[in-house]
């Protein structure tokens, strides 16, 4: 019988899915698989995939192409796809392509390694069932040996919110949130592994509504409150947020909780009301840019993150103006922009396409607006003091790269620096995507 042999493990998307890497790979780690970063060693390849757009999605299909000759060359070799195209194709993914043996959905990770041993022996599966339990509790319990310094942690998968364009609710179901004792353990276990910042993930994150200890259910700000009281973690950040769901107590914490990094990723996607209602996003642009004055009411210093979408059906230029202007108003520090790309099953992809050159249009003009005050918010750093936690060495030698409260990139040449040193650094320039300094 094969035997467990190696793996090679490849990420695309969205945190969510380097988190779930993670687990996967520990899962398989604890069932004798080791891992290897070359996919022509590999006894099994996994492709852990996004759906969020045509191209993300289109992607695996390029990949699997690519990974065809390894099969010819090595018969004991399997392919398994997982992440969310495989939660939307499932059994299409195994017609479509001949040469993938495993399709297992975010929902069932905790059955890859039965499903890999079943694969070795020649069977075709698909994968893609919703268990009725916290699938995190289904997979052995972290242990996060190569560790850095700052990790991921979800806590909260799905989305109830339908949004018109987002394939998410479907590919990762509903709403649920992992129970507060489970978030609190794993949070510990990484802690006493050296991890000294925490990023809480979940699609709808500010939505989370946990189980808690004492019989009730947590929100977000109860539940990073009580992560504040971990010893050895420094810093906590979230994402992603939706704009409704920012509970008065979030924001309040914000202003009371150092150990909460002023860094808000809220994406808004529109500044036109009309386009907004449209998308089903449940708020106004004033409504934002209210929650925004009231978040930086709490903290002054924080630095708001967006996502937008352009050319979203419907879209006339007085809206993208509007969403120009919007952008003028938050002052991102910095944000993502992306062309809308109808996807298969959600409620507007059967809506009339915006000109596909004023899409692309609008998409550059967006572009340059948000790399402008991206650069003067990386600007406005340069003499000021930071604290950064140093993560991995810089691409220069001597040097260390780490992020700051804002989560700017910071590069640091000095020797002795490690990674989870947190230190106090004064800022001496600015880059385009990064900044340089010096120990204070
Ligand atoms: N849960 C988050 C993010 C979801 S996906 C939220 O609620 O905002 C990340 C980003 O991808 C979205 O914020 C949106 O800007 C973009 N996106 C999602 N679906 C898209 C689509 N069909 N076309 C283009 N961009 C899309
Ligand atoms: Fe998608 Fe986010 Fe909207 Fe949920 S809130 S449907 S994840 S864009
Ligand atoms: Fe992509 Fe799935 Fe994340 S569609 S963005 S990998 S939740």
């Amino acid at each position: 019988m094969a035997g467990p042999g190696k793996v090679h493990l490849r990420t695309w998307g969205c945190q969510m899915n380097v988190y779930d890497s993670e687990r996967m790979t520990e899962a398989l780690e604890a069932a004798g698989w080791s891992t290897t970063p070359e996919a022509g060693e590999a006894d099994l390849v996994v492709l852990n995939t996004c759906h969020i757009r045509e191209k993300a999605a289109e992607k695996v299909y390029s990949e699997i192409g690519r990974l065809k000759p390894l099969k010819a060359a090595n018969p004991r070799l399997r392919l398994a796809v997982a992440g969310c195209v495989a939660q939307a194709e499932g059994a299409e993914i195994l017609a479509r392509a001949g040469a993938v043996d495993l399709v297992v959905g975010p929902q069932a990770y905790h059955r890859l390694p039965g499903l890999a041993a079943a694969a070795a022996e020649g069977a075709r599966l698909v994968a893609t069932e919703f268990p009725a339990r916290d699938k995190f509790d289904l997979l052995p319990a972290r242990a996060p040996a190569r560790r850095g310094a700052a990790a991921f942690l979800t806590v909260q998968e799905g989305c109830d919110r339908f949004c018109a364009f987002c394939v998410v609710p479907y590919t990762r179901g509903a709403e649920a949130s992992r129970p507060a004792a489970r978030v609190l353990a794993e949070a510990r276990a990484l802690a006493l592994r050296g991890v000294r910042e925490i990023t809480l993930l979940g699609q709808n994150v500010n939505a989370y509504h946990g189980a808690g200890p004492d019989g009730g259910v947590w929100g977000l700000a109860r539940l990073i409150g009580a992560l504040a009281g971990i010893e050895g973690l420094a810093r906590i950040r979230y994402m992603t947020s939706h704009p409704a769901d920012m509970s008065d107590d979030l924001v309040a914490l914000h202003g009371s909780e150092a150990k909460l990094m002023p860094f808000l990723h809220l994406p808004v996607q529109s500044g036109s009301d009309a386009i907004l209602r449209a998308m089903n996003r449940r708020h106004t642009a004033a409504d934002y840019l209210r929650l925004i004055g009231r978040v930086r009411a709490a903290r002054p210093d924080i630095l708001v993150s967006g996502d937008f979408i352009v050319g979203f059906p419907g879209e006339t230029e007085a809206d993208f103006r509007a969403t120009l202007d919007l952008v003028d108003a938050v002052g991102y520090g910095q944000a993502y922009s992306f062309r809308y790309s109808p996807r298969p099953g959600t409620p507007a992809a059967d809506r009339p396409a915006v000109d596909p050159l004023a899409a692309e249009d609008r998409l550059a003009r967006l572009q340059e607006r948000i790399a402008l005050r991206q650069a003067a918010a990386q600007q406005a750093m340069v003499g000021r003091e930071v604290t950064v936690l140093f993560e991995k060495p810089g691409r220069e030698e001597g040097q260390m790269a780490g992020k700051s409260e804002h989560h700017m990139a910071v590069h640091v040449a000095h020797p002795g620096l490690v990674a989870g040193d947190l230190r106090r650094v004064r800022i001496t320039r600015a880059h385009a995507n990064s900044l340089a300094g010096s120990l204070v």
